[in-house]
């Protein structure tokens, strides 16, 4: 078979809110083609890769046509002639042929594009499921989904300074049946919300935004779902919580200011003070950003304090960067990163985050962007890496249930030799 690459062509789609991303095209010389598109983050941390936008009139400024041209003139002359099946090689002429540390030359939109369309090309010409492709014969546990459920920060108009608030189906037995447990209670609570007559309408992941009055009401409704549902707090479903700090951060410090629930300014002794009594009465398990990404120290005191229990994971302040990471293991800074591809830019450097993260014995966990599309390269990477969960939203929205969707076909696929479990 010849996997050598033929031709690479790119197009201004748009993502799940509307603006505008990167879809990619690769066709190999034995007539293999593949498509692949780019997710958009929006509580981004300070050192992603840069998202090439025009900044012209069109789409306010936020057209990705420089990027489309990126990919159909530079980067398709440095790439056509060379095997689909060298993605490390592919990617680091890209790297190279950026020439700038943050992908903001060509664009991390344009180069993760053509990253994944080229692995996708080359499992398609192997005649393998893409997951089988990055991660080898023995990728077969399906992620635990940490659905979000329920939204604030910057993510929602309420009282909620907390970004994210996800329902963790770790008691399952199969990724089928946590994907009904947290499905069900999503819709319990869609219930519940109604006869308080609070809104039920959803955020761009598709969590409930209601207008709770507190941070401690969005976690009691989520309680009230799970028990209403038939479901165990702690046992079949816990909680997860991104805490996204950095928006209650004015200068990404220590210093607080809690201004959507009206608690106001505070340290961070006093973020881990909240957060220790909440560890007490709720069953969670995973804590993302618990303080923003200037504050090392903050991450380094909540991990010590907690790090034995939960899952504490860094995003902000890691953007999937190898250099970041590696900074966090070495002052214990988090025992988990957050991993999304287009923080970094390419497949393989995101794949060299994921060995880091399992060198050190961290946990690592997959995720989504809130501007998604209908791409599915989310799920079949989060089987390949081995990570056992991963989140990509509630169970509406779909761009988010594609990717559920798929993981579903993972586990059918797999039949008896799948594999679940949160650790
Ligand atoms: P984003 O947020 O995709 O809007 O950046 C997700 C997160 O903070 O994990
Ligand atoms: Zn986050």
């Amino acid at each position: 078979m010849n996997s050598i690459i033929k031709s690479i062509s790119a197009l201004e789609i748009l993502d799940s809110r509307g603006n505008p991303t990167v879809r990619t095209y690769v066709t190999l010389e034995d007539g293999t083609q593949s498509v692949s598109s780019v997710p958009s983050g929006a509580s981004t941390g300070q050192n992603e890769a840069v998202e090439l936008r025009d900044g012209e009139k069109r789409y306010n400024g936020a057209g990705v046509q420089n990027a489309v041209n990126n990919v159909n003139t530079e980067i398709a002359k440095a790439l056509i002639g060379k095997n689909a099946s060298n993605q490390k090689d592919i990617d680091y002429t890209m790297i190279a042929l950026d020439g700038t540390d943050n992908k903001s030359r060509l664009g991390a939109n344009a180069i993760l594009g053509v990253s994944m369309a080229v692995a996708k090309a080359a499992a398609i010409s192997a005649n393998l499921p893409l997951y089988a492709y990055l991660g080898g014969t023995n990728a077969v546990r399906i992620p635990v989904p940490c659905m979000n459920i329920l939204n604030g920060g910057e993510h929602a108009d309420n009282s909620v300074d907390f970004q994210e608030f996800m329902l963790v189906p770790h008691g399952a037995p199969t990724f089928k049946e946590g994907l009904r447990y947290v499905a069900e209670t999503f819709h319990t609570l869609k219930g519940i919300l109604k006869s308080k007559g609070m809104a039920t309408s959803v955020g761009d992941e598709g969590g409930f935004a209601p207008n709770c009055s507190n941070n401690e009401e969005a976690i009691e409704l989520i309680i009230e779902a799970i028990n209403k549902a038939n479901y165990k707090p702690g046992i079949d479903l816990s909680i997860a919580i991104d805490s996204a700090a950095n928006s209650f951060s004015p200068n990404l410090d220590d210093n607080y200011d809690l201004a959507w629930s009206g608690l106001g300014k505070m340290t961070t002794s006093d973020l881990i003070e909240k957060s220790a009594e909440w560890l007490e009465k709720y069953p969670i398990i995973l804590w993302e950003d618990p303080v923003s990404e200037g504050d090392w120290d903050g991450y380094i005191a909540f991990t010590k304090r907690f790090g034995d229990k939960i899952e504490v994971v860094g995003d902000d302040n890691f953007v999937t960067n190898t250099k970041y990471i590696k900074k966090g293991i070495a002052i214990g800074a988090c025992n988990s990163a957050l991993i999304k591809l287009n923080q970094i830019g390419t497949v393989t450097e995101t794949i060299e985050a994921v060995r880091m993260c399992r060198e050190a014995g961290w946990r690592y966990f997959l995720s989504h962007r809130s501007g998604e599309t209908e791409d599915t390269f989310l799920a079949d990477f989060a089987v390949a890496m081995d990570g056992g969960h991963l989140k990509t939203g509630s169970a509406c929205r779909g761009e988010r249930i594609a990717k559920y969707n798929r993981l579903l076909e993972i586990e059918h696929e797999l039949k008896g030799r799948s594999e679940y479990r949160w650790k």
